[in-house]
């Protein structure tokens, strides 16, 4: 990703968390540029961003800069999205109450970026009737919030306060920055299906498959980004839940099946990007079964196919599914999109170098009934989830 993030730390604890969020930014590719408050200049010194991000630090109003010009205006009209980590109780106070008082908060009063914000605070100020509507204020007026998480606070409190992780403040901002200008999808309701499933033949093994959840967790957390409602149904992965889903966590693809009918009655779309189990063992093994059992096969049966029972009742939901092919692509997808009554289907080669298990890029054709197929170069699962929810968009709307 391409483009000019400026990246506002605020005094509070959890500003050394920001140098992770900081070095993460840079690698994606963005040039980051860091405006500090005298406060977070308490726990962190300013040469950690300016040696990690390449760029000057930012703290005061009046300093003299190398080259004139007006510093709160510049980077201001210079960010592509502007994020706010950590954000204390008085920053966002200040913000929603309209003062600027010092380079960070007049910056951010004069940028037209996207603006995300990730509180970090005692459990008690979050708490405060005060801040809660401070945020809600600054939601209303288009501000996205991210966090703050439960746990154990540096204050020895137990509560909701905590930073977000850096991996999930930097997911949320790449999904703002690829979501911002695309059609937006409020009001719709979307399910989600990630990752793979395990199918236990006794209490420690299993079969699955390679399936990493990135793509529908990309595509979850781009829908909810861009406002719809979201139910996130997924196998067991390693990945952190993207902002703003309603996580259903399963494990076996009967389990995933059972959930996501239930949580289909109410979608208006159901994209199906899990790596269901086409197989299962036919029976459980309640104790573990011993090599010399002689044990040598294994009797399978069938697993539900969740995306078939879906399409068979399809009323005016929209249905997407997936078709992960080493093979004569174009002919298997076009056979699962007539035969489980989909809406779109996106294919992909797998196996091989490029093989797109667990990577972050993938290379996909998008085939819709009717329609000429549609073939993409290899792009980044999060800007692709956004590709297809602009089509399903389409779809919805037609
Ligand atoms: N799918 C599902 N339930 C299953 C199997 C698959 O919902 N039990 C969904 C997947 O999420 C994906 C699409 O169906 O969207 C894949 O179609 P499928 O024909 O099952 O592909 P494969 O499992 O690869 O089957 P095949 O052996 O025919 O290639």
């Amino acid at each position: 990703m391409t483009g000019t993030c400026v990246l506002g730390v605020t005094g509070g604890i959890a500003a050394a968390k920001a140098s992770l969020l900081a070095s993460m930014l840079v690698k994606q590719g963005l040039d980051v540029h860091v405006i500090m408050t005298e406060a977070a200049c308490e726990f962190v010194a300013p040469l950690t961003f300016r040696t990690l991000t390449a760029n000057p630090v930012s703290v005061d109003m009046f300093a003299e800069p190398g080259e004139w010009n007006v510093k709160h205006v510049s980077l201001a009209e210079a960010a592509d999205v502007f994020v706010v980590a950590p954000a204390t109780a008085n920053f966002i106070g200040k913000v929603a109450s309209g003062i600027a008082d010092d380079l960070l908060t007049t910056t951010i009063m004069a940028t037209r970026a996207p603006r995300v914000i990730a509180p970090a605070m005692n459990s008690g100020m979050y708490a405060n009737p005060i801040v809660q509507r401070n945020i809600e204020t600054l939601s209303a007026l288009g501000y996205r919030f991210i966090g703050p998480e439960s746990g154990r606070l540096a204050c020895g409190d137990v509560g909701a306060g905590r930073l977000a992780e850096p991996e999930r403040i930097l997911d949320f901002v790449l999904h703002v920055c690829a979501g911002t200008g695309r059609p937006s999808l409020a009001g719709l309701r979307v399910v989600v299906t990630a990752g793979p499933t395990r199918e236990p033949i006794d209490p420690v093994r299993f079969i699955t498959n390679r399936s990493s959840g990135k793509m529908g967790y990309a595509i979850a957390g781009a829908a909810a980004v861009r406002g719809a409602k979201v139910t996130l149904v997924s196998g067991p992965v390693f990945l952190p839940a993207p902002e703003g889903c309603e996580m259903v966590r399963v494990e076996t693809a009967c389990q995933m099946r059972d959930a996501t009918i239930d949580a289909a009655q109410e979608a208006d779309v159901v994209v199906a990007a899990a790596a269901v189990a086409d197989y299962m063992p036919a029976s459980f093994s309640e104790s573990k079964i011993k090599k010399s059992s002689g044990f040598g096969s294994l009797e399978l049966s069938r697993t539900p196919d969740i995306l078939a029972e879906l399409g068979s009742a399809k009323g005016e939901r929209v249905l997407v599914g997936f078709a992960a092919e080493t093979d004569d692509l174009l002919s298997n997808a076009e056979r699962k999109l007539s035969s489980k009554n989909l809406d779109m289907i996106v294919a992909n080669m797998v196996g091989g170098e490029d093989s797109p298990f667990g990577a972050d890029h993938n290379t996909v054709t998008i085939l819709c009934p009717g329609a000429p197929p549609e073939t993409f170069p290899a792009m980044s699962k999060l800007v692709l989830a956004h590709e297809i929810l602009d089509r399903v968009s389409a779809i919805c709307h037609h």
